[in-house]
Parts: C-alpha cells; sequence; structure tokens
C-alpha cells in the first residue's frame, strides 16, 4: 500500500500527461493569471527554459533566498528549484504562506553528502582534538538540519555570491572553520582570502576521520569531503583541450568546480557571476563556461554575438534540477486551484528556527 501511495505520489495524472506543450503552457498562464499575487514562483537559473519562462524571479541561491525572504504577500510560493532551496523559502516565510515543490525527487546530491549525524559526530571529534575554536559553516546548498545546526553553533549560511564575506566573517568570530558541504567551495574561496592549502584539512564523514598530515595546531579550514556531482565533472583535460582548441578563449568556471580547474580557469564565481561578465564581455569574446548545461544553453542563445559553450562538451544538465519540468509544475498549480496543494515543504518548527538564525546572519551582512 506504501508503495502504491509513493508511486501515486510521484505519478503524473493522466489528463496532464495527455495534453500538448502547449496546452501545458496555455494552463499555467491561465492558473497564474488566476491566482494572481497569491501566487509566487520563484526559479533558479539552472532550471529548463520550459519552466523558467514562467518564473515570476529567476536568481542564483542568494538572490532567491532574498526575494523568499522579502515576499510575505503571496499564499503559495511554488519553488522551481532543488528541494534545499525549496526548505530555505519555507524557513524564511510566514506562517500563512505555503511553500510547495513541484516534484519531491528535486533533490541534491551534494546536500544529501551531510547529514546531522554525521555533522555531530565530526563536531565532538573535532571539539576533542581541536577545543572550542571552531565556527560552522554551510552552504545553502544543505538541509535545514545543516543549517540548524550551524545556527545553534554560533554560525551562519553562505552562498557562492557572497562566500568570501562570510568566511571573513567567520575567521573574525573563531580561529577554525568547519566548511559544510562542498569541500571545493570551501577549499577555493579560503585559498582566495589568503588561507594556504597547508592550512586545510578535509574531513571523511564516511571513515570518521580528519585528512590532514602536518600538526593539527596549523589547520584553519576544515573541509567536508562533500562535492557537487555536476561541477566535479569539470577536468582539466577539459581546461588544456580548450585552450589549444581556441586560443583565444576565456574560461569561467563556478567555484564548485575542483581547485585545479578553478585555478585555470580566468575566472570564477557564482552562477550570477557568469551571467554577468558574459553579457556585459566584449561582441565577437568566446568564453567556455563550466557550470549547468541548462545555463551554459540559455547564454548561447542569448548572447549571440558571442561564442559560449561548456567547457566539457560531454557535459549533462542536473538531473534533479531537471525534475522540475512543465507537467510537473502544471500538476502543482492545479493542486492549488483544486484546494489540495501538494508536494508541501514544511520545515519542523524547532529546525526551523535554528537554520533561521544561520539565515539571518547571512541576509544581515
Ligand atoms: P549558485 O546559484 O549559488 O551560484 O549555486 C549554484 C548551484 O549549484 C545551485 O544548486
Ligand atoms: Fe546540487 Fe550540484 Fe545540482 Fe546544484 S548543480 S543542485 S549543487 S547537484
Amino acid at each position: 500500500m506504501k508503495v502504491l501511495e509513493s508511486f501515486q505520489a510521484h505519478t503524473l495524472p493522466e489528463h496532464i500527461r495527455l495534453l500538448s506543450e502547449k496546452q501545458m503552457d496555455e494552463r499555467v498562464r491561465e492558473i497564474k493569471g488566476e491566482l494572481g499575487s497569491r501566487l509566487f514562483m520563484p526559479g533558479h537559473y539552472y532550471q529548463k527554459d520550459e519552466v523558467i519562462q514562467f518564473a515570476d524571479d529567476t536568481g542564483d541561491s542568494l538572490q532567491l533566498a532574498k526575494t523568499a525572504a522579502a515576499n510575505k504577500e503571496a499564499e503559495y510560493i511554488v519553488f522551481c528549484g532543488v528541494h534545499f532551496m525549496a526548505e530555505t523559502a519555507d524557513i524564511l516565510s510566514e506562517e500563512h504562506q505555503t511553500v510547495l515543490l513541484p516534484d519531491l525527487r528535486a533533490g541534491c546530491s551534494m546536500a544529501d553528502m551531510a547529514d546531522l549525524k554525521q555533522v555531530e559526530t565530526a563536531w565532538e571529534v573535532l571539539q576533542k582534538k581541536l577545543g572550542d575554536t571552531m565556527i560552522p559553516l554551510t552552504y545553502v546548498n544543505s538541509t535545514a538540519a545543516i543549517k540548524a545546526f550551524c545556527g545553534e553553533h554560533e554560525g551562519a549560511t553562505l552562498t557562492s555570491s557572497n562566500a568570501r564575506d562570510m568566511l571573513t566573517w567567520a575567521f573574525a568570530q573563531k580561529e577554525r572553520i568547519l566548511f559544510l558541504p562542498d569541500q571545493h567551495l570551501g577549499r577555493n574561496t579560503a585559498y582566495e582570502i589568503g588561507v594556504p592549502l597547508e592550512e586545510m584539512a578535509v574531513w571523511d564523514p564516511v571513515n570518521n576521520e580528519l585528512e590532514y598530515e602536518g600538526d593539527l595546531e596549523n589547520v584553519r579550514m576544515i573541509l567536508w569531503k562533500g562535492h557537487c556531482s555536476v561541477h566535479e565533472k569539470f577536468t582539466m583535460a577539459n581546461v588544456d583541450h580548450v585552450r589549444q582548441e581556441h586560443p583565444d578563449v576565456n574560461i569561467i568556471v563556478h567555484p564548485e568546480c575542483t581547485f585545479d580547474v578553478v585555478q585555470a580557469a580566468d575566472t570564477a564565481g557564482s552562477t550570477n557571476k557568469i551571467i554577468h561578465t558574459i553579457q556585459n564581455a566584449p561582441s565577437g569574446t568566446t568564453w567556455a563556461v563550466g557550470t549547468e548545461m541548462n545555463l551554459v544553453n540559455r547564454l548561447a542563445n542569448e548572447e549571440t554575438d558571442k561564442t559560449v559553450f561548456s567547457l566539457n562538451p560531454n557535459m549533462c544538465p542536473c538531473l534533479t534540477m531537471n525534475r522540475i519540468d512543465l507537467p510537473h509544475l502544471l500538476w502543482s498549480l492545479e493542486s492549488i486551484v483544486d484546494g489540495s496543494p501538494h508536494h508541501v515543504i514544511k520545515v519542523e518548527e524547532e529546525t526551523k528556527r535554528q537554520a533561521y538564525t544561520a539565515l539571518d546572519r547571512m541576509l544581515k551582512r
């Protein structure tokens, strides 16, 4: 019975499956018109074109967190992004607002690489080794429970747009940072603000051990051994190949890419920075981009006076972001007009309160 219920929860109703794309487009438009300001639909840059065309606001993780915090009017927030983003919207929303994620399978493999139990174990072991010298920081690409852990332990959240500022803030509070869950963003940002690689250790949550050779006293940055499976696919071989094929190329990558790729690129930055850099670049320039494919393809289609392509020609989109498609979006909107919103994201109260503290420390800066 449970298996059947779970299957039904993810299976599109037949009447939606039978609609053409044009009919779905029209129906989405109709429902949006009907709901007016009762509905707000934020969309992350990585979303498919068929979905992002309907977004009321598009942005990177930081912008979307701010947008979610600012909108106090909409009764329904249909989040076109992944699970942690919808959770963030719920944490920042008011009691009268309901957050929906069109497909509950739209998770994030990186966020899943740190669970609360693992983090509590790491904290305990590390405190025994290093005393009360650490502050936890988590990338927003993490579960609400991890954000709550950071809130409870004087830490905060960050995004790829404000990572530098947040690390600088954290180092003013404590000697060491426990950085969750993306080792690459942590390493790239710490290096950028002057922390040498020799002062960075890696916490392996599977074996519960600290990977570091040297005197522990020198460690300032403890990187959780997590990564983004999309951004890790950009390699030095891609960089070398592109530079060989296009000697005039500009390589721009997201800081979720590995350290060597970020160092070898010409520029690194959040999705927002990538977009603005390419939009403001002179006509005729060539750009190899190291980030998710939906965004790269959109830039290639929009910036027609420039040559834009993926740094890895065999790249595929973020599969979980892609779970949000037009049929699921329509299904979600229909559930609202039918009076029984489904795939509602509701963070438990205590977690919400602590996670809010962590997010608020970031948003106030
Ligand atoms: P930003 O939107 O912060 O650049 O993050 C990219 C990302 O991977 C979101 O999942
Ligand atoms: Fe997660 Fe990476 Fe997909 Fe972003 S691109 S949602 S970090 S798996």
